[in-house]
């Protein structure tokens, strides 16, 4: 069984990028990502309505950290603290050491290689700190972009769901893909 500590939070450094704890301070920019219809396009939940939608996210996501179910972390540049996206390991499987994945960043940020950046950090601490065995990621078989980043990180699709996800009114299908540890 895994035994998950996230505190102190695991603060990680990219070659560009610090992945750091979420605070209220990112309510505006949280807002802007999950009102954006473009970025929720494939992630199926509703569009944040107001800043109170976006506070609620937060504390939501800080209170995990802290009762150790799961991580997310705020992603922004070195040189400029402003959350430009958000990664994390969450739905936590302790018994089968097991993480599902979840990534979203701001459009004007896209296809610079930041979120691939951010998710071998992201592997990695959950490979080595966390003991994870397994990742996974439900991915909306039309998003071309999010199948591509796994793809590239060696994630292979294991299944594909009929229309076993209800989301506003419509059935949706889900492809799944897994990337097991690496070799040690
Ligand atoms: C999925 C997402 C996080 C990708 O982030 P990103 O920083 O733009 O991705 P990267 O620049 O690191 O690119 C990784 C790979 O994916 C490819 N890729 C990225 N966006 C793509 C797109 N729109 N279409 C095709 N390929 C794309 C890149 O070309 C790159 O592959 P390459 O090195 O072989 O060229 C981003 O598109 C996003 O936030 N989307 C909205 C939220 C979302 O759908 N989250 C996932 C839910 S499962």
């Amino acid at each position: 069984m895994l035994t998950l500590n996230f505190n102190p939070f695991p603060i990680l450094f990219t070659e560009r990028l610090v992945l750091r704890q979420f605070s209220t301070g990112d309510a505006n920019e949280i807002l802007a990502l999950r009102s954006n219809k473009a970025v929720m396009q494939f992630i199926n939940r509703p569009l944040a309505g107001g800043i109170e939608d976006a506070l609620q996210y937060i504390q939501k996501i800080i209170d995990n950290g802290n009762n150790n179910e799961g991580i997310t972390w705020a992603i922004a540049f070195k040189k400029d603290a402003t959350l430009i996206g958000t990664i994390g390991l969450w739905q936590i499987d302790k018994e089968n050491h097991r993480a599902e994945i979840g990534y979203l960043l701001n459009p004007q940020q896209h296809q610079k290689g930041i979120m691939q950046e951010a998710l071998v950090a992201v592997l990695d601490y959950g490979f080595s700190n966390i003991g994870v065995h397994s990742v996974v990621a439900n991915v909306n078989p039309a998003n071309e972009a999010s199948k591509k980043l796994l793809v590239k990180n060696n994630f292979v699709q294991e299944g594909y769901f009929k229309e076993d996800y209800f989301s506003d009114g419509q059935f949706l299908d889900s492809a799944v893909y897994s990337l097991l540890a690496p070799l040690k």
